[in-house]
């Protein structure tokens, strides 16, 4: 364990200790970090209290491929859909420095980002972490990998028997080897087969995505 998961996970132990919990609905702190910001309200989706499931996910909203410019990034729909459905708790990647609104602009930065295998800043911190053993982890692909801000959060936190279920949308990549680099980056977890949804059609045809999300939610014990 290097000494950034150390630490994470000495203050994650405190903090079960105290009894908190990133069950509780965003007003109660689901989250905390250096700015305690009404962000964290917007972006939390309450999942059942207790829950021992944890999902994360980073998405992005404003103007994107073969969708325009929308309001709820990709990923964020399917996730807040399979939180709905597991009762999972929700810890959403908030960038420090979030990225532009124009879809050219953020490739150009996460191109640069990519080539120099940056690790972009997390506002946000997943308080009690040691009480979850599942994370369903949410992405898109970026320039056919992980954006590096996933790859920032995976570093940051020890998996020690933790088992990951990743999923992604994206724009025609598919999977691109992703739970590959997971499993790379985190060796110590147990990193299931990904599920991969076409972005513009969790976006805007929800419905035709819905039952190939539920199959992966049932074939992963999530739901019955
Ligand atoms: C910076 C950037 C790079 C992207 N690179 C790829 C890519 O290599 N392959 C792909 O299929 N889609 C790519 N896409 C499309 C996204 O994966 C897709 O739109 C995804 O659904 C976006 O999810 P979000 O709305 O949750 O951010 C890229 C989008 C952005 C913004």
């Amino acid at each position: 364990m290097n000494m950034k998961k150390t630490v994470i996970a000495f203050i994650s132990s405190l903090l079960v200790l105290c009894g908190c919990s990133a069950s509780q609905p965003a007003s109660e702190e689901p989250v905390s970090g250096p700015e305690e910001t009404t962000e964290t309200e917007e972006t939390a989706v309450p999942g059942e209290a207790g829950g021992k499931e944890l999902l994360v996910y980073f998405s992005r909203a404003g103007e994107n491929w073969d969708v325009g410019v929308v309001e709820k990034g990709n990923t964020r729909i399917a996730a807040e859909y399979i939180a709905e459905k597991t009762g999972a708790d929700v810890f959403e990647i908030i960038p420090v420095v979030p990225y532009p609104e124009n879809y050219n602009e953020t490739l150009a930065i996460a191109q640069e980002e990519k080539d120099n295998q940056a690790r972009p800043e997390i506002k946000n911190v997943v308080v009690n972490w040691g009480s979850y053993e599942t994370i369903i982890l949410g992405y898109p692909i970026w320039h056919g990998d992980l954006p590096m801000i996933v790859y920032a959060f995976l570093e940051s936190y020890d998996f020690t028997g933790k088992t990951v279920y990743p999923f992604n949308t994206h724009g025609g990549s598919g999977l691109a080897g992703t739970p590959d680099k997971i499993r790379a980056v985190i060796p110590e977890a147990d990193v299931r087969d990904g599920l991969a949804l076409t972005g513009k059609t969790v976006q805007n045809d929800f419905g035709s995505v819905q039952p190939e999300i539920d199959a992966w939610m049932h074939d992963n014990n999530f739901i019955p």
